[in-house]
């Protein structure tokens, strides 16, 4: 193969033929094709773009450079979801047994956070003995017995992916939705899903800034997963406020468990027309996170022909999370990775696990008009809770919880948010850092969506 002539060819806009896509990922897979070559074909991509049959090509490509899962016949519909992060999105934690107790089978393969946004295996390890790598025969007899698996991709798993991205993110090539969309579908697709739902989110967090952005990466994701036979939603969420009240790993666990606990909440407030959800909602607990969970999944029963309506999928989900089902199902899944559930419950009972808490608290009565989700994350991040480069470790027990959130009233001195950190110095730069995270208005804000549209299909 003339790698170089093809590198011209999308230089100069050209469309590229199947084949040699197919050829050049095989190449590139296996040692044959130098970074200095590939990396300039992912900038000649990253200027030029290609066509919906090239993004085809390139994502079956390298979802067949590796493993693909194979499961055995079962009634039960293959179901995944997938983010494009965000802070204190922490949803697949509970949706994973949820959907298990709503009869799917959950495959769920994740990744690490890098620079602001969480990953969900970060967020697994700080699990007592919890195991996130697995074999492809693990996760598929796990999946088959328990009904759902939370766990890494294996190195036999997409390994295409793993060499393009790594390139891509020293290349100065990541933005580029073609490259996006083939790298997350491949992986997903990698599972064998009857049906996955993509919470693509927006906003001052987000990997897309702008909710216009959002909306052309998941409309290339939908057409793409429908295509190549995944019954696709996405859903766009608002990512300029922390979903739920929690961000840093172990405290994301926390919040997930209490969201998988039955709710006191009256649902009427927030079931029925959930998509319409507003922060101002939020009451006390952290309702968005629950919504968002439960979205998603009545999402999934819809696509599976599971429910006829949104409605009537978001009553059967509520219902299942409230029967504490889903509560058993989690245990379940972490006593099948290897957790010890006896020193879990023991970490669970712990108000806190990080040497230091500190509080920051309201200066003057009002609404919370702002909750910054970068200025979190960066905070977060460097209290040691997330990385800066591949190889930084990680702090499992910092972070912030008991966040304020948008819409709601505070008094002078009602707490803000709760730093846990390492010592007390870096406690207190956190907190003079999280104090401009908050802007505290005489009038409530106007009220935002966390769930602002759904894409069904790509028209
Ligand atoms: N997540 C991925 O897996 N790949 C990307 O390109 C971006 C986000």
């Amino acid at each position: 193969m003339n790698f170089l002539s093809l590198i011209e060819s999308k230089r100069e806009g050209k469309t590229l033929a199947p084949a040699q896509i197919q050829n050049f990922v095989r190449e590139f897979t296996a040692g044959k094709i130098p970074d200095y070559q590939m990396a300039a074909m992912l900038m000649a991509i990253y200027f030029r773009g290609l066509t919906t049959a090239e993004i085809t090509a390139l994502t079956l490509a390298m979802r067949d450079s590796g493993d693909v899962l194979k499961f055995p016949r079962d009634k039960r519909p293959l179901a995944d979801k997938h983010s494009t992060g965000g802070i204190g999105d922490k949803v697949s934690l509970p949706l994973a047994p949820l959907l298990a107790c709503l009869g799917f089978r959950v495959p769920m393969i994740s990744g690490r956070g890098l620079g602001i946004t969480g990953g969900t295996l970060d967020k697994l390890d700080s699990i007592p003995g919890f195991k996130t790598l697995q074999p492809a025969e693990k996760i598929v007899e796990q999946v088959q017995k328990v009904g759902c698996v939370i766990c890494g991709q294996t190195d036999r798993m997409v390994p295409a992916d793993k060499k393009i991205y790594a390139l891509r993110d020293v290349s100065g090539t990541v933005p580029s939705i073609p490259l996006i969309t083939a790298s997350i579908l491949s992986k997903k697709l990698a599972e064998s899903l009857d049906a996955l739902v993509l919470d693509v989110k927006f906003g001052c967090a987000a990997f897309m800034q702008t909710r216009a952005d959002a909306r052309k990466l998941a409309k290339a994701m939908v057409a793409l997963g429908n295509e190549c036979g995944v019954n696709t939603r996405a859903i766009l969420t608002d990512m300029n406020t922390p979903l739920g009240r929690a961000a840093g790993n172990w405290l994301e666990v926390k919040e997930s468990v209490a969201c998988l606990a039955p709710s006191v909440l009256p649902a009427s407030r927030w079931q029925i027309k959930s998509s319409q959800f507003c922060r101002q909602d939020a009451s006390s607990t952290f309702a968005d996170l629950r919504l968002l969970v439960l979205d998603c999944a009545a999402h999934l029963l819809v696509q599976t022909g599971k429910a006829r309506s949104l409605v009537a999928a978001r009553k059967r989900a509520e219902d299942c999370l409230n029967s504490g089902a889903p509560r058993k199902k989690w245990d379940e899944m972490l006593v099948a990775q290897g957790a010890n559930l006896g020193a879990f419950n023991k970490k669970l009972a712990l108000d806190h696990t990080a040497p230091v808490v500190v509080e920051l608290k309201a200066e003057k009565p009002g609404f919370v008009s702002r909750c910054d989700a970068r200025l979190i994350g960066e905070i977060i991040r460097d209290l040691g809770g997330g990385r800066l480069t591949k190889e930084s470790a990680i702090n499992y027990d910092v972070g912030i919880d008991r966040l304020a959130k948008p819409g709601e009233a505070v008094r002078k001195n009602s707490i803000l948010g709760r730093i846990h950190a390492a010592d007390q110095s870096q406690a207190q730069s956190a907190c003079a850092r999280l104090q401009a995270a908050f802007e505290i208005s005489a009038m409530p804000p106007r009220a935002t969506r966390l769930v602002a549209e759904i894409i069904a299909s790509s028209r």
